[in-house]
């Protein structure tokens, strides 16, 4: 979702503005636009479509100054087009906005009635106009920026750029992140670390309902009532080396590529140095004691919290909830004061997410983040933050990040069955075992790519697919439904294998492929009776399954792609893999969008 960034800087801010974007385009947006202050005077350049939109705007209509604030935009109030785009501008002031203004309405008929003319469709033009008000009613940059955040109602992380002031920002956040960079001489605003990361390692993050004042040599933050705050400053390691394509044609192949190493990484991240065994580092929870578990995310984050809730159950024998965040709280469910709440998210800004952490976090006996972002809100606000080592995820179908929570998840699944005593130390070896092979298998895996490469000549020319589990499977056909319609625009459907004779067959045809995912586990025997009333019917069956598997099952259907054995609680972590690929490579086939597919943001930063 939009990003934003801010420069006092000692260079022309422009370039500097534009490759911060840069950084900050994997959020997903539709246009984006700069503006700068040069001797006093305020200028913008805006542009539709991608940056290099904007890069092209610039070499022929260059703009000045070495103060700048910029924006990508991902439309929410009013179509992407130039006008609506951001950095928007009354006058004296320019603003660049991530967040929803939920009282825009009231705002706007207020000024309107006062005779303002608004000219876009945005609720981020009301932000710019009140500023604008007050300034004309005398007061100063900062003193209107103040009276403006202090009417604004909803979501924001604010940047204030005001004509005739080549050294002033001013910038707000509430429910949206905001990051203030320090460098020498310099001082910058951002969305994230990696928008700041080439300027400065060193930044300090603005807390709910803060804003600050930022000069060049100088930052006063004041929080919500007005009173003057200290925000520690912390240096972050962003290792820039990560947020380039390595060689591949798309982040998301290498994203998937890296899995091997940065699931090692997360595994010895929860492996004892000295015993060997599982461990969970920071882990005070007493999960003896624990009556439930609830675990809350959105999209491919639910996904593997929908997997973890078998893991829970099965194994470490926790009554366990998944939900949706955007549903969760709106329910109002009862919490026990004994029971654990778990917020899965890669970025650890997913407002919906974040929301159902502070609904939670008086409710119950602790909040543990799972999350890949370890400075974000989620990570921040949560009792206990477990990290997973994914690394910087730029292609916005999570993939590295899906894998990665799923072991975090392992180890914490272990780490409570074993409290419980429900693991005997021999099951716990042979899984200890298992995960520190796994990923040499997950690479055995990622050799199948030219055999899935091939199956995509005909899943391409689908206009629906179905995907079947069973278990802990049947997760992971969502999550292969998912990825193949968020990339190829597909339409596509997971189902519990058990289900689809409950609607889903009525679909079934010899144009409908149907993609098992059917290790030979307890319930194999099952899914192939499935599997065969999808043949019967004339439907084409694609087995993703082991060596046993296929030598069972795969007479009759229309490709078999083999993955190596694997123990069965992690099966849902390598066959994460071939579902993976299988989206990739429809996706390339298709020649759409793989890393920012239409319509999708990789931050969720508003309801
Ligand atoms: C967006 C992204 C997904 C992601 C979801 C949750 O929809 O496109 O890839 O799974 O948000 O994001 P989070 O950062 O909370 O994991």
């Amino acid at each position: 979702m939009c990003g934003i960034v801010g420069i006092l800087g000692n260079h022309e801010a422009a370039p500097i503005l534009v490759d911060a974007l840069k950084r900050l385009e994997y959020r997903g947006y539709d246009s984006a636009g700069i503006a700068t202050v040069d001797a006093g005077k305020l200028g913008r350049r805006r542009a539709v479509g991608k940056l290099v939109n904007l890069s092209d705007l610039l070499v022929h209509n260059p703009i000045a100054g070495k103060a700048g604030i910029g924006h990508t935009r991902w439309a929410t109030h009013g179509v992407p087009n130039i006008v609506n785009s951001h950095p928007h501008r009354a006058k004296d002031v320019a603003v660049v906005h991530n967040g929803i203004i939920e009282n825009f309405k009231e705002l706007r008929d207020e000024l309107s009635q006062n005779g303002v003319v608004f000219e876009t469709d945005t609720d981020t033009e009301t932000v710019v106009q009140l500023c604008m008000s007050y300034l004309k009613d005398g007061l100063s940059p900062k003193y209107a920026a103040a009276a403006t955040i202090d009417r604004l109602e909803g979501a924001y992380a604010l940047c204030f750029l005001f004509e005739g002031e080549d050294d002033l920002l001013i910038a707000a956040r509430k429910g949206s992140p905001l990051a203030i960079g320090h460098g020498d001489g310099e001082m910058f605003v951002g969305s994230d670390a990696l928008a700041l990361a080439p300027m400065t390692d060193k930044v300090t993050y603005l807390d709910e309902g803060d804003w600050a004042i930022v000069t060049r040599t100088s930052l006063e933050i004041r929080d919500a009532s007005g009173t003057l705050a200290n925000r520690e400053m912390r240096t972050i390691k962003v290792d820039l080396g990560t947020s380039d394509k390595g060689g591949y044609k798309h982040y998301m192949m290498k994203e998937i590529a890296e899995q091997p190493t940065v699931l090692a990484e997360a595994i010895t991240h929860y492996t004892d140095p000295k015993t060997g065994g599982i461990s969970v580092p920071g882990l005070d929870i007493d999960f003896a004691n624990v009556d439930k578990i609830t675990m809350v995310a959105c999209g491919t984050a639910y996904l593997a919290c929908s997997v973890a809730k078998y893991w829970f159950e099965q194994v470490a024998r926790i009554p366990c909830e998944v939900d949706v965040a955007s549903e969760f709280r709106y329910r109002e469910p009862p919490m026990s004061d004994k029971s654990v709440a778990m917020f899965v998210s890669q970025s650890g800004e997913t407002a919906d997410t974040l929301a159902a952490l502070r609904y939670c976090s008086d409710k119950v006996s602790k909040t543990v983040a799972v999350v890949n972002v370890a400075e974000s809100s989620i990570s921040r606000e949560s009792d206990i933050s477990l990290p997973i080592h994914a690394g910087v995820e730029i292609g916005v179908a999570s993939t590295k990040a899906f894998t990665c929570q799923l072991i975090a998840l392992v180890a914490l699944v272990i780490s409570a069955a074993r409290a419980r005593g429900e693991l005997d130390a021999k099951s716990e070896q042979v899984l200890r075992t298992e995960l520190t092979s796994l990923p040499g298998i997950i690479n055995q895996s990622l050799a199948q790519q030219s055999e899935i490469d091939e199956v995509t000549i005909e899943l391409s020319k689908a206009s629906d697919a179905l995907f079947l589990g069973r278990g802990a499977m049947y997760p992971l056909a969502l999550e292969g439904a998912l990825k193949l319609k968020e990339i190829s625009y597909i339409h596509a459907e997971g189902y519990a294998s058990g289900e689809l004779k409950h609607g889903p067959i009525a679909l079934v045809d010899e144009h409908m492929p149907v993609i098992v995912l059917a290790p030979k586990d307890d319930l194999f025997d099952k899914t192939v009776s499935n599997m065969q009333e999808v043949m019967a019917r004339g439907g084409k069956v694609l087995l993703v399954t082991d060596p046993k598997g296929a030598e069972t099952a795969r007479d009759g259907v229309w490709k078999t792609i083999i993955m190596p054995p694997v123990h069965n609680m992690l099966a849902p972590i390598l066959y994460a893999i071939p579902a993976q690929l299988i989206a990739y490579y429809t996706a390339v086939r298709k020649g759409t969008d793989v890393d920012q597919p239409r319509n999708l943001a990789k931050s969720v930063t508003v309801e």
